[in-house]
């Protein structure tokens, strides 16, 4: 492979529904010049590859998108998106994950530092936020550069649910939630508006409470009608955003999973904030002022992520 390459290189690691739904969105926008696809399912991903080079070609966009058939090929990336991981299945939590996909993830993240040690990590598999909490521990990148996608793809879901209970206003709800990608998240309705209307003035609170649980439910409610895969497309436009906002150096603000050093009061855990985003990922982590009742929740949601990093370790899977 080319490594002198001058345009930008955007490795995604598992190509299944979500990583193959991110190089698609990226390939047809031609916000980058290759995508490098790694899967162990080698022929599916080259079938992918040539299928979303080929839509590229048609949209005149200029991007290749190419597979890698081990880790040592997915070299010289920008970003590296890694989705490889067991999916949520039906009546699966999130954190059943755990154990299954840390491990995979370490296996990954040690190809990334070896490989592309200059890219920036974006982490899509569950259990999220603990996984990127392994990818930051086992890359040993600065945390800027290790991030994961869920706050995008949460707002989203609840300015969709937003929208439903209302009949109008798509397109310009701003919904907003932090904390970690697990039952606990936290919505905060305070902060969530339509054409800049507090959502308190459009909706009754009950109204507001419901949305509320159907966002911390928003990922199973899609698995439950899918029956055999989690969604994809919410996903995947989430992680592209990302990728565009670094890439573009943008340094627009957006809700992601990060580690905390100090910020809303915790270090060495990893959970969802806003942030301001460019070409060095996570550049800036903004303090948004929370009520006791939202500290409380936010508190509850760092403690459920701070339990899954305590199960890693009482695993010794740090020590391995
Ligand atoms: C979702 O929220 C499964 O976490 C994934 O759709």
């Amino acid at each position: 492979m080319n490594q002198n390459h001058r345009g930008k290189r955007v490795g995604i690691v598992g190509a299944g529904n979500v990583g193959s739904t991110v190089a698609y969105s990226l390939a047809v926008r031609g916000v980058c010049h290759e995508i490098i696809l790694r899967d162990n399912k080698v022929d599916v991903a080259k079938g992918k590859a040539l299928d979303m080079s080929q839509a590229a070609q048609a949209i005149r966009s200029h991007t290749i998108v190419k597979v890698a058939e081990t880790m040592e090929e997915l070299r010289d990336c920008d970003i590296v998106v890694i989705t490889a991981g067991s999916p949520r299945l039906p009546g699966m939590s999130r954190d059943d994950l755990l154990l299954t996909n840390a491990k995979i993830m370490k296996e990954v993240v040690t190809g990334v530092k070896e490989y592309s040690p200059n890219a920036i990590i974006i982490v899509v598999s569950n259990p999220l936020d603990a996984m990127v909490y392994v990818a930051a521990k086992v890359s040993g990148f600065p945390t800027n550069r290790v991030i994961g996608m869920a706050g995008i793809l949460d707002s989203a879901r609840m300015a969709h649910f937003i929208y439903e209970e209302l009949g109008y206003g798509a397109g310009q709800i701003r919904a907003s939630v932090m904390g970690g990608h697990g039952d606990d998240m936290v919505p905060l309705p305070r902060y969530s508006t339509v054409a800049g209307v507090p959502l308190t003035d459009v909706l009754p609170q009950e109204k507001i409470d419901a949305i509320v649980e159907r966002t911390r439910n928003g990922g199973a409610e899609i698995v439950s009608l899918l029956k055999n895969g989690s969604a994809y497309y919410a996903p995947a436009k989430a992680t592209a955003i990302m990728v565009d906002a670094i890439l573009k150096d943008t340094k627009q603000i957006h809700p992601i999973a990060v580690m905390l050093q100090g910020e809303y009061g915790y270090s060495d855990v990893v959970s969802g904030v806003p942030t301001m985003i460019g070409a060095g990922g996570a550049e800036k982590i903004i303090e948004v002022s929370l009520n006791e009742v939202e500290k409380a929740q936010f508190a509850k949601s760092v403690a459920s992520v701070q339990k899954l990093i305590d199960t890693l370790h009482k695993n010794n899977f740090f020590d391995e």
